[in-house]
């Protein structure tokens, strides 16, 4: 059963992701809303969701649903469940800035995806996982497994450090001191799903956001997994919470929890 999901999960990342590429190219037409101190929303977003939700529901009709734009209507629980944020990056999406992706996840029962995919159409990049099926990067036409990076020590170490930019944070601001005094390199590119998958493919060492919602995450946390990465347990509570979140490559890993304060189990 998780095969035919999986496979469904990659053909449909492909799909609702060139139907916010083709909102992309023309997002001089959108109408942005705010749904909060630099929260935006589009038609792109909405749109692109109901995609999502429409599909699912043929395919599967027996699934569950949780998506970022109608999570309010979410009644759980979290059991054969897709969990989807139809444009992570919104900011960036909005701005013409190509760092933004489709993300999806499915969860059998528990606290963790049994299938994530990230699909970032710009650079024609789909990164997807399988519990117990490695981590794959499928792009032009090729499919390479992809790995966390060998990096083993946090001077030097190149890691995303996402924030929301809603409020100002006290834990936040000391984690950013804490890596300049430790000679880490900081990065933060806006899209947490995004930056997770880079993770698993080594072109980041670590990412940390300390409130994520459970959309910007979850998938992208079964293929850090698969390639080889170590992830905090993530689980917010009630699901439509925001919670902390940490993944990195093993070897910088209980140094980036004794930093970000984040409990490694
Ligand atoms: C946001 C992005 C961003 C993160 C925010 C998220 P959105 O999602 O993942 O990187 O810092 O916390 O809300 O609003 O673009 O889907
Ligand atoms: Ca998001
Ligand atoms: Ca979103």
């Amino acid at each position: 059963m998780s095969a035919e999901r999986y496979a469904f999960a990659q053909v449909l990342a492909r799909r609702a992701g060139a139907l916010a590429h083709q909102y992309f190219r023309d997002r001089e037409r959108l109408t942005v809303e705010l749904k909060g101190p630099q929260d935006f929303v589009s038609h792109a977003d909405r749109d692109v969701e109901a995609l999502l939700r429409r599909e699912i529901a043929a395919a599967f009709p027996q699934d569950a649903f949780l998506g970022e734009e109608t999570a309010a209507s979410f009644a759980g629980p979290l059991e054969r469940c897709w969990i989807v944020d139809p444009i992570d990056g919104t900011h960036n999406f909005l701005r013409g800035i190509p760092y933004w992706n489709v993300a999806i996840a499915y969860l059998e029962r528990g606290n963790r995806a049994e299938i994530g995919a990230v699909f970032d159409p710009v650079h024609d990049e789909l990164f997807h996982a399988r519990r117990g099926g490695g981590a794959w990067c499928d792009s032009g036409g090729m499919h390479t497994p992809v790995h966390v990076a060998a990096t083993s020590t946090l001077p030097g170490a190149f890691v995303a450090l996402g924030h929301h930019d809603r409020a100002p944070d006290a834990h936040h601001l000391e984690i950013r001191r804490r890596m300049i005094v430790d000679g880490l390199s900081m990065r933060n590119f806006g899209s947490g799903a995004l930056q997770l998958a880079h993770v698993a493919c080594g072109r980041l060492d670590g990412f940390i956001e300390l409130q994520l919602s459970i959309w910007d995450a979850i998938g992208a946390l079964a293929i850090v997994d698969e390639a080889g990465g170590r992830c905090a347990p993530f689980m917010p509570q009630p699901v439509t919470a925001k919670a902390a979140c940490l993944a990195s490559t093993p070897g910088i890993f209980d140094a980036l929890a004794r930093m970000s304060e984040i409990p490694a189990a």
